[in-house]
């Protein structure tokens, strides 16, 4: 597994680098099938992973949010890019690296790169979560307890209406949005925040995986919006990643809406 989390990370700083270069850029910016921005650097981290993966592990898959390469393996790593693009193409430095290798739907390794604060998220399976190697922790906020604040994410095509949940919440909590979902989630797992809700998107199930591991190894808790296992190779029925504390409140209050 080490070897495995090493080869990611090594990934995850050539991405970075890329993300840094494209930052002050060109990004020659094109809009996809559902309306969400893909640019230049997107498509070469992704390719870049694809090329690095068929080398050294040739029988495993990769599964991007802009590219693919699916063999006949129980192995997949899986790749968002550049995990807020929006903000990526705004000149908002917000934007993370996710890859997570996953062994028949479950992840096993994890990271999430911020190339512009270089912090490194990481995580093995049943090892716990770090970042740029010191253990991580979810917080132990109570919901509604001040200090108990949540990221949502919103648009107007996704699968659930997060902003009828959003005024429900902020009722009681402070709710806030950091443009990369994957970059919420490890607000989660190193407990600034207390839970990232990601409605999911037309486009794939790559943002989620690696976070999920980080989360989890973080002493935090990630189910769909039903309050069921969240899994990279099955349909996105939202996701809520939180300090465990929050969560089922949370999923009660969300439930409302669904
Ligand atoms: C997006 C970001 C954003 C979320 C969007 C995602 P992408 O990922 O995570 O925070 O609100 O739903 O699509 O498209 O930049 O990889």
């Amino acid at each position: 597994m080490k070897e495995y989390l090493e080869f990611a990370q090594e990934l995850a700083y050539k991405a970075g680098s890329i993300m840094k270069e494209y930052f002050y850029k060109e990004k020659q910016t094109e809009y996809k099938s559902d309306k969400t921005p893909v640019t230049i650097a997107d498509k070469m981290i992704n390719d870049y992973v694809i090329e690095q993966v068929k080398k050294k592990y040739p029988t495993h898959s990769v599964d991007g949010e802009e590219a693919k390469n699916i063999n006949n393996s129980k192995y997949v790593w899986v790749c968002d890019p550049i995990d807020g693009t929006s903000m990526f193409t705004r000149g908002v430095p917000v934007s993370v690296f996710s890859l997570a290798l996953v062994y028949e739907g479950v992840p096993i390794v994890g990271v999430v790169y911020d190339p512009f604060l270089n912090d490194m998220y990481t995580a093995i399976k049943d090892s716990g979560a770090y970042c740029n190697d010191k253990p991580i922790k979810v917080s132990d906020k109570e919901y509604g307890e001040l200090g108990c604040s949540i990221d949502y994410c919103m648009w107007n095509n996704a699968k659930f209406d997060t902003l009828e949940i959003a005024k429900d919440i902020r009722k009681d909590v402070k709710l806030c949005q950091v443009g990369s979902t994957a970059h919420a989630s490890m607000l989660v797992a190193k407990g600034t925040i207390c839970a990232e809700i990601f409605p999911g998107t037309s486009h794939g199930h790559c943002d989620m995986a690696a976070s999920k591991l980080i989360v989890t190894e973080a002493g935090g808790k990630v189910t769909d919006f039903y309050g069921n296992d969240q899994r990279y190779d099955q349909a996105i029925n939202g996701a809520i990643l939180t300090n465990n504390k929050v969560h089922d409140k949370l999923l009660s209050k969300i439930k409302k809406y669904l």
